[in-house]
């Protein structure tokens, strides 16, 4: 049994700030970790005296914050990230499908695997909803990538039939075999997890979804995610290819796609009955503010989607999103709603639950989310680099919910002194 005592300022948001949670800053406590589990948490003097062979490691030159949580990012667009100028349908066509076929290049998508995987760490993340390459061999060793990374990865084989490059296209049949071995060989193992993922509505069949449901519906721990009402030419183009669809949700719905374990990205352009229905299956919405801003997607219509009561949580979606920082896209989360007329008064607590709890709970990680006693110590050490404004800023902050709006205004990768899962430190 190993137990170590990490003494810090520690800033979390166990319960959402939508729903009257508060954001719960200590500015000097003992978080007792055993083997790699939070079993106390309050005065230094308390945890000494509980264990007194315990090495106390001192974080106070930073602010110690829960791991954060990606729900929507791409492995195979790692090199994609700033292709600039384009809306959605172009940029997949110029940027990253083109990209996305040289997964098919074993040395390729495995130095790809660990510039991704890096990327996270590197930016603090340490759970991640991760849309996958369309070649199982790229699947394959990207999961044992994942693996060695230790970092809590939920992932799966992208599909798509049709609209997509030729080389990029499966047959409902090879869909469902591939996902399946993928599943035998990495569901469960360690720290992964498989997600059904068809790319979107737009590039599948209905033969192609119903292979997808049959996959979901195998087990009852597997995942689903997919594209939603990203951008008004895909939303059309969805509503000519499915005539008979109610609306794009209906899409994924009338396979069985939806459900408690389902995290659908982007969605900024619903209507009121798809918010109703995603609402009443339990699905998230991934909201992905950098991507959005950068595609043209539009500001993210958050009022409606809390009005409804859909679950929210934050993607970074690199590559359409412009880096692995979910500081970043808490702050441009909060810019959105600033530039509309309807938008939600977002306060630096929300921006950190949706990036860290929010993501946990859409993801089913009871564990993590927030430092509390019980749960496994993912953490991120945030500490402004020295004589940086992020460092001068800082310290003139007035209070801890200030510190925190510093923190996602100013802070980068460059600032992630810390990375922690479960105790070990991956960064
Ligand atoms: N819709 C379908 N594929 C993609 C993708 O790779 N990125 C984004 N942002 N939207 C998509
Ligand atoms: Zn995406």
């Amino acid at each position: 049994m190993t137990t170590i005592i990490y003494r810090a300022r520690v800033l979390d948001v166990p319960t959402s700030p939508f729903t009257g949670g508060e954001l719960r800053a200590d500015e000097d406590v003992a978080l007792t970790v055993t083997d790699g589990t939070i079993t106390a948490r309050g005065p230094l003097a308390d945890a000494r005296a509980q264990a007194p062979d315990a090495e106390v490691i001192d974080l106070r030159s930073g602010i110690l914050l829960p791991g954060f949580v990606d729900t929507h990012v791409h492995y195979p667009q790692v090199r994609a990230i700033g292709g600039l100028g384009m809306p959605l349908l172009d940029w997949l066509d110029q940027c990253a499908l083109p990209e996305e076929e040289h997964m098919a290049d074993a040395a390729y998508a495995g130095q790809v695997a660990e510039e991704f995987l890096t990327g996270l760490k590197r930016a603090g993340t340490t759970s991640a909803l991760v849309f996958g390459a369309h070649q199982a061999s790229a699947m394959d060793l990207f999961f044992a990538a994942a693996d060695r990374s230790q970092l809590r990865i939920t992932a799966g084989l992208v599909v798509g039939d049709r609209l997509l490059k030729d080389a990029l296209h499966t047959t409902p049949a090879t869909a469902v075999a591939q996902a399946q071995h993928l599943i035998e060989s990495w569901h469960g193992h360690g720290r992964l997890r498989y997600a059904v993922t068809p790319r979107f509505s737009l590039s599948a069949t209905d033969e192609l979804l119903d292979a997808c449901a049959q996959t979901f519906a195998s087990r009852d721990d597997l995942y689903f995610t997919s594209h939603i009402n990203e951008n008004p030419a895909e939303v059309a183009t969805v509503a000519e290819l499915f005539p008979q669809a109610a609306h794009y949700l209906d899409t994924y719905d009338r396979h069985g796609l939806l459900g408690a374990r389902s995290i659908l990205a982007h969605d900024v352009h619903p209507t009121a009955p798809e918010l109703t229905r995603m609402a009443e299956t339990g699905t998230t919405v991934s909201h992905c503010p950098s991507s959005n801003a950068s595609l043209g997607s539009g500001l993210f219509p958050m009022r409606a989607h809390l009005d409804a009561g859909v679950h929210l949580a934050l993607g970074s979606d690199v590559g359409g999103g412009t880096g692995f920082s979910l500081m970043k896209e808490g702050l441009l989360a909060y810019f959105a709603q600033q530039n509309r007329a309807d938008g939600v008064p977002l306060a630096p607590e929300h921006l950190l639950h949706l990036a860290t709890a929010a993501g946990a709970q859409a993801l089913g990680l009871d564990q993590v989310g927030h430092l509390s006693v019980g749960m496994a110590f993912d953490g991120v050490l945030v500490r402004p680099q020295d004589g940086s404004t992020f460092e001068v800023v800082l310290r003139h902050a007035d209070s801890s919910s200030d510190a925190l709006a510093k923190v996602f205004s100013l802070g980068t990768p460059a600032d992630v002194a810390g990375v922690w899962v479960s105790g070990e430190q991956v960064h």
